[in-house]
């Protein structure tokens, strides 16, 4: 059995015990219970966070420039267009890689703010990455509630939602940091935040940011919820033994692609201007 069917195995069997010993499962696709009155309160001053600055260094599709690193990002999103739409349109894609550092925040991130500056439809970001939440970093802004608190709290989700000013792009960001996340991503309640966000918005594209796919189940989950996977793999990082093993995975479910981030070999062949990426 490999490392992610144990994972896999090891998150079913916490679940059913959490099952067992609350008999109440998080499986409500409305929210049900009252949003706590603390919550309410932040969440009105969340709403003044717009626009914001995006001047993080890697954010280079946020920027009005035409560089190598921005076009690549753009041929990212013009091939994730064409792979995506069709009679029955790919418009929840996770990203996530084998291991930790392996540049999926920046992709979606960069991928996200690509698609929103270029199409007049919304991009949706959520960051379920609730481990180690990111995105909120690279955007410098510190919302204080988010995915968590929808899943656990039944905050509506457009509650926590934050305009970036890019374009349509907006961001549902994790809120706060949990240790064990497997429970809420895999309940009913987040399945139903997926299918809810995928068939309310048809022509917007939400874009999952997740942990790395080993060691935890967190990305297999959740590979089972949304329409496709964008896989990263940054050179150098992952050994191959386990990206295999990972890739091979992911294609149960389906894989749309491979991101090859920060390939110096390839580039050195190819070009200089992408220095560092
Ligand atoms: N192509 C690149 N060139 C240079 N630095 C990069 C590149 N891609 C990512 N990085 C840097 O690597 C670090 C990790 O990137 P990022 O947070 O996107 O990775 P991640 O896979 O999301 O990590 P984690 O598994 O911790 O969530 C960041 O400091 C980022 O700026
Ligand atoms: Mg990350």
């Amino acid at each position: 059995m490999s490392r992610i069917e144990e994972a896999l195995k090891k998150a079913a069997q916490q679940r059913k015990q959490s099952r067992e010993e609350q008999t109440d499962s998080a499986v409500a696709a409305v929210p049900q219970t009252p949003v706590p009155a603390s919550l309410k309160r932040k969440v009105s001053a969340l709403l003044d966070v717009v626009p914001l600055k995006l001047n993080h260094l890697m954010l280079a599709t946020a920027r009005d420039e035409k560089t190598a690193v921005v076009e690549e990002y753009n041929k990212l999103r013009s091939t994730l267009i064409a792979l995506t739409s069709g009679e029955k349109p790919l418009n929840t894609i996770m990203v996530t890689s084998t291991v930790s550092e392996e540049g999926k925040t920046m992709t979606a991130l960069n991928l996200a703010i690509s698609l929103a500056k270029e199409h007049d439809h919304t991009v949706l970001l959520v960051d379920a990455d609730l481990r180690r939440p990111s995105i909120h970093r690279y955007l410098d802004i510190q919302p204080e509630v988010g995915l968590v608190h929808c899943l656990r709290d039944n905050l509506p989700i457009e509650q926590a939602l934050i305009k970036t000013g890019v374009g349509k792009l907006v961001v549902l960001p994790a809120g706060e940091a949990i240790k064990e996340p497997v429970d809420l991503l895999s309940s009913g309640r987040m399945k139903a935040i997926v299918k809810e966000l995928k068939q309310r918005y048809p022509d917007r594209y939400v874009i999952f940011d997740t942990p790395p796919a080993l060691p935890f189940a967190d990305a297999g989950v959740l590979a089972g919820m949304v329409d496709t996977t964008l896989f990263v793999v940054r050179e150098g990082k992952a050994k191959l033994d386990d990206l295999v093993e990972t890739l091979e995975e992911f294609k149960r479910h389906h894989l749309l692609g491979v991101v090859y981030n920060d390939a110096h070999s390839f580039v050195n062949r190819q070009s200089y201007y992408y220095g560092n990426y």
